[in-house]
């Protein structure tokens, strides 16, 4: 499986800011958009162009354009809504399929509660948007579903990645590419990240526990 951990200096710099626990909901929102979409923009490196023939002030011309049509965006409810302004920042008219997924926090396995799915899914490339992979359960769950819809290849971006939750990825859909912000040290006894950002849907919404 394809691991790419993103270490440009700005992305370090931005997610030590997330660290900080005195960072609030606002500024969390803004810099967890930015990172996703500096990660965004590694993870669609090798994205297709087609040929548009345009007219410009010299003649005509052609041009690549993205078709963004071959593209679902697909966060994961909850904190996947806080990933997502970044990305689409880069792919605005990308289609949104969303899927809700709620750990549960005894026994950490993801509790599935809603999915909307752009039509015509199947041959797209499913960019999966989550800030945190802990164990790998929301994410397996998730993507699971994306390959039964039909879904031609997921790539997926995560802030924080636990090596727990990759080597989760790995066994089960080692065809996923990944970019993440960081590979952090492991999961607690209570299946959070170490160092890791706390619970991000709650800084995210400010819904402290
Ligand atoms: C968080 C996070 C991931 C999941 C990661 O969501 O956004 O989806 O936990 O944990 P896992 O890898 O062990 O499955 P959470 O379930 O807390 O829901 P929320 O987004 O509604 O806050
Ligand atoms: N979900 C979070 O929001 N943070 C973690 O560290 C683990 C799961």
């Amino acid at each position: 499986m394809a691991v790419v951990e993103v270490t440009h200096p700005l992305v370090r710099h931005k997610l030590g800011l997330l660290r900080d626990a005195s960072t609030g909901p606002a500024l969390f929102r803004q810099i967890s958009a930015e990172i996703a979409t500096l990660l965004a923009y590694e993870a669609t490196a090798d994205l297709g162009l087609d040929d548009r023939a345009i007219d410009t002030w010299a003649g005509p011309l052609t041009v690549g354009r993205c078709d963004q049509d071959a593209i679902t965006l697909v966060p994961i409810l909850r904190a996947g809504l806080g990933f997502l302004p970044g990305v689409q920042a880069l792919l605005p008219n990308a289609p949104v399929s969303v899927i809700g997924l709620r750990r549960d926090e005894q026994t950490l396995q993801p509790h599935a509660y809603y999915q909307r799915f752009v039509e015509r899914i199947a041959g797209r490339t499913a960019l999966l948007i989550d800030p945190m992979l802990a164990t790998g359960g929301s994410a397996l769950a998730a993507i699971d579903a994306l390959k039964a819809a039909g879904v031609a290849r997921v790539k997926a971006i995560f802030l924080v990645s636990a090596p727990e939750g990759l080597r989760a990825l790995e066994a089960r859909h080692p065809d996923v590419a990944i970019w993440t912000a960081a590979i952090d040290e492991r999961l607690n006894d209570h299946g959070y990240i170490l160092p890791g950002l706390g619970d991000a849907g709650d800084r995210l919404f400010n819904t402290p526990a």
